[in-house]
Formats: C-alpha cells, structure tokens, sequence
C-alpha cells in the first residue's frame, strides 16, 4: 500500500460526508426524512442566466480552453454587481478574479499568503474549511471566540492580549455562517485597523450577505480596507446556482495577482457557457431579491416555530440561510439532533461542527419547502 502525504492526517472526512451517508440509509429504509442539515439552495435561478448558459452552447467558442482571468464581460459584470449593491468600486481588470465558487479561494488565498508555521485567525464557530484548508498548508489554526454576549464579534482587545506576531491571515464570514450575525460599520472599521496595526490580511467570506438581510456590505467599502483586506464572494446563495461554482476574490491588484499566480497552476479557466450564465444572474434587478426574501421570510417563520417547538431560544434579527437556535441548558447538540433524527426523521445541523462555541446550539437550513416545514413542525408540535 502507498501511504499518503502526512498532511492528510491533519484533515477528516467533512461532517456532512458522513453524517449524510447515515441519512441516506434511514431514507433507504423507507424513514421520511425531512432534510434541513445543509444550504444547498433549492430554489430556481434566475431564468436568464439558463438561457445565457443554453444560448452558448453551440458556440465553437464554448468548447475551447477559456481564459485563468475569466470572460471580460464576466469581470466587468461582476465589479459592477459591487458598485450597484455595495457601493464599491473595483476594476475588472486587476481588482477582481473569477473563481470556481468562493470555497477554493479559501484555498488559493491560503497556498498565496501563507508559509508553514504562520498562524491564521479562524472564528469558533465558523465555517469548518478556514481551519482543515490552513492545516492542510501546513499553518497553524489560532482560534478566536465567537459568543452570543459579543454578538458573535471577534473580541479584538482580548486577541492584542496575546501574540499575534506569527500572525498572518485573519478569516472573518460577515454575515456571519452559522450565526446569522451581522458585522456593523464600526465592526468593519475596528477589524480594519487591528489588521493594520498587526500587520495582518484579512478575508471577508461574504457569500450571505443578499439573504434576509436588508443591508449587504462589503469589507472593501470602508477606508484603508484595500490595503490588508480581500473578499470572497459567490453567486451560490445569491442566484441558488451552488452547483454552477462561480465566485469571486475582490481587492487589492496586488493581492490578486497572487492568488491568480496559484489558480492559473490548478485549472484552466471556467466554462463558457457557465460564464455568460453568470453574467446574466449578476445583471438580476433589485426584484430578484426581494422575490428570493420573501420565500425565505415565509420559510424561516415556519422554523422559528419549531425552534420554539423544541424550546429553543433565537435571535430575530440575525440573517441569512440558517437559523441558529440555542438549546435548552445542559443539553448536548449531537445527541439532540440524533434523537430527533431518530424519533422524528428530520436532519438538523448540530451546532459542535462549527467548533467548540457552537456546543449548546443547532442550525436549522431554510432550503426546504413550505410543505417539508410545515409537516416538520407538525411532527415536531
Ligand atoms: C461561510 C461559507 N463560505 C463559503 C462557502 C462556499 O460557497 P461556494 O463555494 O458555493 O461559493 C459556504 C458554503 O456553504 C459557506 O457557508
């Protein structure tokens, strides 16, 4: 047997991975089960970014290696899309790169910044990723706390108190996955400056900033944000097209041009017709949001009810695809979660997966369908 790289041991097959491999057994065995674990959107596109994507594909064009910078007309569609909605001016040429949703820009940042041994800022909780793709490029996770007292912000005075000099990389997800909270301005300004001060690059995974919530912002908005802050952006949530993988890494030229010095070594460009279907979402009016918003408002009341239905307690103006639902005192997430997988047949996140901090909570996706709630919630009443 050939053993693979010892970085692998740093890594663990993803929650999801495994725990959906159980899920799919009970549905074999004939359990209904209602499916509310993961934010995979299963609402329509936008119906001209199909039309986008047919219309290219008896284009010779289309079939052809495409270029590692993306379609111009991609790029432009995108840094307006920043300027439309975030107010941020970006230039299609060097201040913005397509990728193949913002997933693998979490790791070609990373492959671009870091070398072994520098540590990297990672939210507890927080999407799991950050951490098993820095541990993969052989830096270190230091995680920072995450409580419901700060309002899930980071705390900024507590991490000068500790040293920060290996410091390289700092993520932070605004809105904030699993949360749902929001980062204000001056949230944005402080970050900003203690990235300044300590000499250190910080990354806005944004991908949730269009649902539920009525005030998008960008990191790249505020003064000096430019200087030590790129974003990650995506179109998965935005336009429910997760399967297309289009997103987005917007900041700095210079910045850029490393992350692209990794990506143009690891593919060679998106297809065509993926490209000017993306072209066509980015365009969508002020409609499509407000179309999209109101599916998930109806949806989330639903899952309110049943977070109250199992006395969970939420925060009502937290946004975005899940709801975050404290437990009751004393009662562990997975074991919850199994019991109502068990007794119940529905499938809800448990709140440990996204690190120690999100013990005592359970996440709850809105990307089922009014019917799947409803009969949730009856089984749950
Ligand atoms: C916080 C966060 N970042 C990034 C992603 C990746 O999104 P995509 O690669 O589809 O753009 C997800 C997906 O669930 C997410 O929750």
């Amino acid at each position: 047997m050939i053993e693979p790289a010892t970085r692998l041991q740093t890594v663990q097959e993803y929650y999801f991975s495994r725990k959906l491999k159980e899920v799919a057994l009970l549905k074999e065995a004939g359990k209904p089960i209602i499916n509310l674990g993961i934010g995979s959107p299963d609402l329509e596109p936008p119906q001209k970014a199909l039309d986008g994507l047919v219309g290219s594909l008896q284009l010779a064009e289309a079939n052809k290696y495409q270029s590692y910078i993306g379609l111009p007309e991609l790029r432009e569609a995108m840094a307006k899309f920043y300027n439309d909605h975030y107010q941020v001016g970006l230039s299609p040429k060097t201040e913005i790169l397509p990728l193949m949703g913002s997933k693998e820009g979490i790791m070609h940042i990373s492959l671009a910044f870091l070398n072994p041994g520098d540590e990297v800022l990672i939210p507890n909780p927080g999407y799991p990723t950050y951490s098993s793709v820095t541990n993969l490029v052989g830096a270190i996770p230091k995680f920072y706390d995450l409580t419901e007292e700060n309002n899930w912000q980071p705390n900024l005075r507590e991490l000068e108190n500790s040293d920060l000099s290996k410091v390289k990389l700092m993520w932070i997800n605004y809105p904030h996955m699993p949360t749902g909270a929001v980062a204000s301005n001056k949230n944005f300004e402080d970050i900003i400056a203690f990235a300044k001060r300590h000499n250190i690059l910080v990354v806005n995974d944004n991908p949730y900033s269009f649902i539920l919530n009525d005030y998008p912002r960008s990191i790249l908005k505020y003064p000096g944000a430019k200087e030590v802050c790129l974003e990650l952006n995506s179109i998965s949530k935005t336009f429910n097209m997760a399967g297309w993988r289009v997103g987005m890494v917007a900041g700095n030229a210079d910045y850029i041009s490393h992350v692209l010095k990794v990506k143009s070594n690891m593919d060679s460009g998106m297809f065509y017709g993926i490209q000017k279907g993306a072209v066509e979402a980015l365009k969508s009016s002020k409609l499509w949001f407000v179309s999209l918003n109101s599916v998930y408002e109806q949806r989330r009341n639903l899952v309110w009810k049943m977070a109250d239905a199992l006395n969970c307690t939420y925060d009502k103006n937290a946004v975005g695809l899940f709801v975050w639902a404290k437990l009751p005192q004393g009662i562990d997430s997975d074991s919850f979660i199994d019991n109502i997988l068990k007794e119940k047949s529905i499938f809800i996140t448990p709140g440990h997966i996204f690190g120690s901090n999100g013990e005592g909570y359970i996440r709850f996706s809105l990307c089922g369908g009014t019917e799947d709630l409803e009969e949730a919630l009856a089984r749950l009443r």
